[in-house]
């Protein structure tokens, strides 16, 4: 069983899919805490799954650095296989990053390395692509550049809002996000 910990800040809707998959008795992993860096809504998947959860805001500390210590140390508590980044809006600072190497990964809403940051979708939209996507990626200490594992495209439709293409990329990313999960327990994705 692969032990997982999650880290949020929106509204958790990848989360919900994985913790929904996990109801499956087969399903290889079981998400162990799910952390944030706010009161994120999507906490409340968690606690309606009876999962641990742990809030770190970095503005009640002096440094990244110091944050990151903390937000390691509730991490660690939980002895996770793999850390998970879904929908985590913060950049994480390196000594978290290195800590965690070989068990860090993220999902972002475009094709990397296009649109890397934090408003993937609206500029996507205004580079006027016609297509975009999801990627699931190791993080490294950079901005959404560490190694693809997957991706898939999705394409924009003339018209699209920046809420309607995130839904519509956020309904492909949640099931390549779960699968990709199951992939990494099962060993057919190696992450080191
Ligand atoms: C997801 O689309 C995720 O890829 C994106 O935030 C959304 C969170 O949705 N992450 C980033 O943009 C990171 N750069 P959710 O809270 O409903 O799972």
């Amino acid at each position: 069983m692969l032990s997982v910990v999650v880290l949020i800040s929106g509204s958790g809707s990848n989360l919900l899919a994985l913790l929904k998959a996990t109801e499956n008795p087969l399903f290889p992993v079981k998400v162990s805490a799910v952390g944030s860096d706010k009161d994120a809504a999507g906490l409340a998947h968690a606690e309606l799954f009876e999962i641990d959860t742990f809030v770190v805001q970095p503005e009640r500390f002096e440094s990244r650095e110091a944050w990151g210590e903390v937000l390691l140390k509730n991490i660690n508590h939980h002895q996770p296989d793999l850390v998970v980044l879904a929908g985590f809006m913060k950049i994480l600072p390196t000594n978290v990053v290195r800590a965690l190497s070989g068990r860090l990964i993220n999902t972002h809403p475009s094709l990397l390395p296009n649109f890397p940051g934090a408003h993937a979708v609206r500029d996507a939209l205004a580079a006027g692509a016609t297509s975009t996507g999801v990627t699931i990626h190791k993080v490294d200490e950079g901005v959404d550049t560490g190694e693809v594992i997957v991706q898939q495209e999705v394409v924009i439709q003339p018209g699209d809002s920046e809420e309607q293409l995130h839904e519509r990329i956020k309904v492909v990313e949640r099931e390549l996000l779960v699968k990709t999960i199951e992939e990494i327990a099962l060993r057919k994705i190696n992450l080191i």
